[in-house]
């Protein structure tokens, strides 16, 4: 586990570019253990690089991401095992089978196979796949093929998962099932960095970054983060759509 002190996420003006384009722009943040911070901004605001670079499936052009004291992708090897990651899309072996994709990423873990078949049963049974083992993920619906996806991540019980738009196109009882999950893990010391683009899901985020063009344009907790905005607004912003459209509007206006 992660000693209470130490950031599970962190980064120091981290930079990633494509060409001359910055999709990463001087980008600092800490997320200390068992804090679910969400991540939102508009499309392109660099909330999947940013992510992929904590997973270390990218390098920082400059500076350093940092996941559970180690460099990334530097040190990726030494905490392969510690962190899940669900990418935007979704990413699961359409032609294995439920169990067999969960095999294959619990062996990818370095799972013994009793410890494999134990999980898959718990998290099948969470996700309410637990009649689907044998069913082919191309048969699955989206919904369900989302589901797995987390199973896939969860499997190995990580301190720190990376959840990007994990629960995109979900119906609202499965989202709302999501997230007790998440805050269930969060009260079990697990660290979430997720992005979203339901504004509502902010709310259920210890805190916030609100990213536009590669860099925070604020962050905070959601009481913060309405705050900044009334601030702006000169007028109360009770609502998170609102308080997003204030201060992504009124930085646009700044740059
Ligand atoms: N490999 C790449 N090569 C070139 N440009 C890239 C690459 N990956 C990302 N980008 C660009 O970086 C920017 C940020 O992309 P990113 O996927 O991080 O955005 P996002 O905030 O996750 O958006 P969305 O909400 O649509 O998922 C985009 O303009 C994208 O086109
Ligand atoms: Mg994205």
């Amino acid at each position: 586990m992660t000693s209470p002190c130490e950031s599970v996420f962190s980064a120091r003006d981290v930079t990633k570019t494509f060409g001359a384009f910055r999709a990463v722009d001087g980008v600092s943040i800490d997320v200390p253990a068992g804090e679910i911070y969400g991540l939102v901004g508009p499309s392109g605001a660099g909330k999947t690089t940013l992510i992929r670079l904590f997973c270390g499936l990218a390098a920082a052009t400059h500076g350093e991401a940092r996941l559970l004291g180690h460099a990334m992708p530097g040190d990726r090897r030494a905490v392969e095992s510690r962190f899940g990651y669900m990418p935007q899309e979704k990413a699961v072996y359409r032609d294995l089978s439920v169990g067999e994709n969960l095999l294959f990423f619990g062996q990818i873990y370095g799972m013994d196979r009793q410890r494999i078949a134990r999980r898959t049963t718990e998290i099948l049974s969470l996700m309410r796949l637990g009649d689907r083992v044998r069913q082919r993920a191309d048969s699955l619906s989206g919904g369900e093929r989302q589901r797995l996806s987390l199973a896939c991540a969860l499997l190995h019980e990580p301190d720190a998962l990376l959840l990007d738009e994990p629960t995109i196109g979900l119906d609202p009882a499965l989202r709302a099932q999501f997230w007790d999950h998440f805050h269930a893990l969060s009260k079990g010391g697990r660290t979430i960095l997720l992005s979203t683009h339901y504004l509502l899901e902010a709310e259920r985020c210890r805190r916030v970054g609100l990213m536009q063009a590669g860099r925070f344009i604020a962050e905070g907790t959601p009481a913060e983060l309405r705050s900044a905005a009334a601030s702006r607004a000169g007028r109360a912003v009770p609502d998170m759509e609102d308080v997003f459209l204030v201060l992504t509007a009124s930085s646009e206006g700044a740059s």
